[in-house]
């Protein structure tokens, strides 16, 4: 038996859809920003914000009725999708966070660190398109 009239059950996942966009809008806007950061104090402080942002992002999707746990209800069929996004997350965030680490550290070239943020950012893009693709789908 669904606990839930399928109205409200509705209405929740459309509020679990536009807050899982605006959430995206917002990591855009802070990969954006370390994107064009001018110097190395820039790019340690995007680094820095954008590990606080994605964690409570993560913790966003992973809540007990949070977008996954909305998703997984509604299709099924995607759990092991899921499982595979809540993996991602950490090791998004553990490679993040070595990345703010390696920031702070002066031996570390800029350059490298650059394209190290170039290449999680798109791991992380290509993760948030999937999930929006799934949502989409299911
Ligand atoms: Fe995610
Ligand atoms: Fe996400």
């Amino acid at each position: 038996m669904n606990p839930l009239p399928i109205a409200t059950s509705a209405s929740i996942a459309d509020q679990v859809t536009r807050a899982l966009a605006d959430d995206h809008g917002q990591l855009r806007e802070v990969t954006a920003r370390l994107a064009l950061a001018p110097d190395r104090g820039a790019l340690a402080e995007a680094l820095e914000d954008l590990s606080h942002e994605l964690r409570e992002h993560f913790t966003h999707e992973e809540h007990a009725r949070g977008f996954y746990e909305v998703l997984a209800e509604r299709s099924p069929g995607h759990r092991p999708e899921i499982a595979r996004f809540v993996e991602e997350h950490r090791e998004l965030l553990r490679d993040l966070g070595h990345l703010v680490w390696r920031s702070q550290e002066r031996s570390a070239p800029t350059r490298e660190l650059e394209r190290a943020a170039a290449e999680l950012t798109a791991r992380l893009h290509d993760h948030e398109a999937r999930e929006m693709r799934l949502l989409q789908a299911a």
